[in-house]
């Protein structure tokens, strides 16, 4: 598989963001759309999706230290994260030229890691066909809020956040890079009801009680992982672990100026009380209270 040469980022400014079938994007995550239209699942495929900012690197790592962490030690101390399980959506011509869909479908792995940020509406058709694993991680909408604040502000592949007062706003009103987080939440646990396949798992209780949600994936998957191969996985899979680890901390990746914010920020279950004030914070209730009026998915803003 190639890697992408990442020293030759040429962006001159950030991504528009437009509207996408009802969806605000940007064209990094549209330019391949037919391709990624007719992508080719294949039965043992897992698909690792969330809304951005909800955990994905952590279950991403997770899962790959549960299929590949025993045998395969080039992978974890010389391949990053996210060149080990693309996103399927990705495009970044700029800078690579490999998509997405390329890099899912030279995967050398059996089964193959695959991650999405797409709302579930936007879902290749063959997932559903062929009848692949799907685990979606979700956070709360507030903490969420916060880490696609800071990440939007570091993060110069994506549009400018401007200030934490008016990023806020942006998110009530559902205009961030892949949608409203009401929709994407409420619309994967949905699809749960009647898609048997699918884990979705809560940011808040991997931080409760990571070897607990550790035991819970694997058994999703099928393994029979030994409980000291769950414990060292739980241990390696620790934030502080994760923050050193360069194969999971993105520290290579040019366009994200760690000098603002770094990727591996807090980790926290409710940092959202460091920045949401009080009159924010009760209109933001108010709003959320309207928009999952309709949805049965519940979520925890502390623990
Ligand atoms: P914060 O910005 O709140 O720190 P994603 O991988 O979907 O982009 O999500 C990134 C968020 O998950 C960041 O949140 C990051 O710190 C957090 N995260 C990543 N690994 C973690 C871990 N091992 N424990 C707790 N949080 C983790």
């Amino acid at each position: 598989m190639e890697i992408p040469d990442m020293a030759s980022l040429k962006l001159q400014s950030r991504p528009e963001m437009f509207d996408f079938e009802g969806i605000s994007m940007t064209h990094f995550f549209t330019d391949n759309w037919e391709k990624l239209k007719n992508f080719q699942a294949r039965p043992d495929d897992i698909l690792i999706a969330t809304y951005p900012k909800a955990g994905t690197t952590w279950v991403s790592y997770i899962l790959d230290l549960l299929y590949f962490g025993n045998d395969d030690l080039e992978r974890q101390t010389s391949k990053p994260i996210y060149m080990r399980i693309p996103c399927l959506e990705a495009c970044f011509q700029e800078f690579s030229t490999v998509t997405g869909t390329e890099m899912a479908d030279n995967l050398p792995t059996s089964p193959r890691l695959i991650k999405t940020h797409l709302p579930v509406q936007f879902v290749p058709k063959s997932f559903w066909e062929q009848n692949s694993r799907i685990v979606y991680v979700a956070r709360n909408a507030k903490d969420n809020a916060v880490s696609y604040f800071h990440f939007d502000r570091m993060n110069m592949v994506q549009p400018d956040p401007g200030d934490w007062n008016s990023f806020i706003e942006k998110f009530m009103k559902g205009k961030n890079v892949f949608g409203p987080w009401y929709d994407h939440v409420s619309g994967w646990w949905e699809k749960k009801q009647t898609y048997s396949n699918l884990l979705y798992l809560f940011y808040e209780d991997l931080v409760e009680d990571t070897g607990r949600e550790v035991e819970r994936l694997s058994s999703f998957l099928g393994l029979s992982t030994s409980v000291e191969e769950r414990e060292k996985i739980t241990k390696g899979v620790q934030f502080d672990a994760m923050k050193q680890n360069n194969m999971t901390n993105h520290v290579n990746l040019p366009f994200m100026d760690f000098k603002i914010s770094p990727f591996m920020r807090k980790g926290k279950v409710g940092d959202w009380k460091c920045h949401f004030t009080v009159a924010q914070n009760e209109q933001f209730d108010e709003v959320y209270k309207q928009k999952m009026k309709k949805t049965t998915v519940r979520f925890r803003t502390e623990i």
